[in-house]
């Protein structure tokens, strides 16, 4: 696929085939995310990639900030969880710069993934302490984010249909509204 229309074309997933993600794909995502810029190229993200299916499942069923949200991420065949260690990056403007790294590293594998016709979905709606008791992740580790990976099944659920309304996913402000040029004017 083009760049640009991975770009265009990508759009959330939450309905999965139970299709393997075949290694050397596997592998390209991950260096998607290798690959990435980072203040002062601190490289602070760490990545944990769930492939066996019963902690797949507890991650589904049992990591939901309220109930269980994720079940959906049931079905693919590998679910990444975006880590970062924050002692090994930067605070600068009262910002922490381990997020914006962390969320550009995984950005990418997200758009790596689709080129490779495989989809993701973007998860705040866990409960960090359960996903670091399942995958043993350390206390100074912070989890910026995680998502399932997999093809996208043919016909989405319900579910996945009732959230992209809820959530008025296709909607975008127009660029007037977002952008401004030489000054602050919006
Ligand atoms: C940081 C972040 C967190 C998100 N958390 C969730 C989530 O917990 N559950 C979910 O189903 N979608 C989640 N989403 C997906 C958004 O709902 C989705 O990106 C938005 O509706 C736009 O739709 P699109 O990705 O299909 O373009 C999240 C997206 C981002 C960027």
């Amino acid at each position: 696929m083009d760049f640009t229309d991975v770009i265009f074309s990508r759009k959330s997933i939450r309905s999965f085939s139970k299709k393997e993600i075949p290694s050397d794909i596997l592998k390209k995502i991950l260096e998607a995310g290798r690959l990435a810029p980072s203040v002062q190229n601190k490289q602070c993200w760490r990545f944990v990639v769930v492939q066996y299916e019963e902690i797949r499942r507890k991650l589904a069923l049992k990591s939901g900030l309220i109930g269980k949200v994720n079940f959906f991420i049931k079905d693919a065949p590998a679910i990444i969880v975006a880590c970062a260690d924050p002692s090994r990056s930067v605070h600068l403007n009262t910002q922490d710069y381990y997020l914006v790294d962390t969320a550009i590293a995984f950005q990418q594998m997200m758009l790596a993934a689709w080129s490779f016709g495989i989809g993701t979905c973007w998860l705040a709606a866990f409960s960090e302490k359960k996903v670091k008791e399942i995958l043993q992740i350390p206390n100074k580790i912070r989890i910026v984010g995680m998502s399932p990976f997999g093809y996208p099944k043919e016909k989405s659920s319900l579910y996945d249909k009732a959230l992209k309304t809820f959530a008025g996913s296709k909607k975008r402000a127009p660029l007037e509204k977002i952008v401004c040029y030489d000054k602050w004017n919006l």
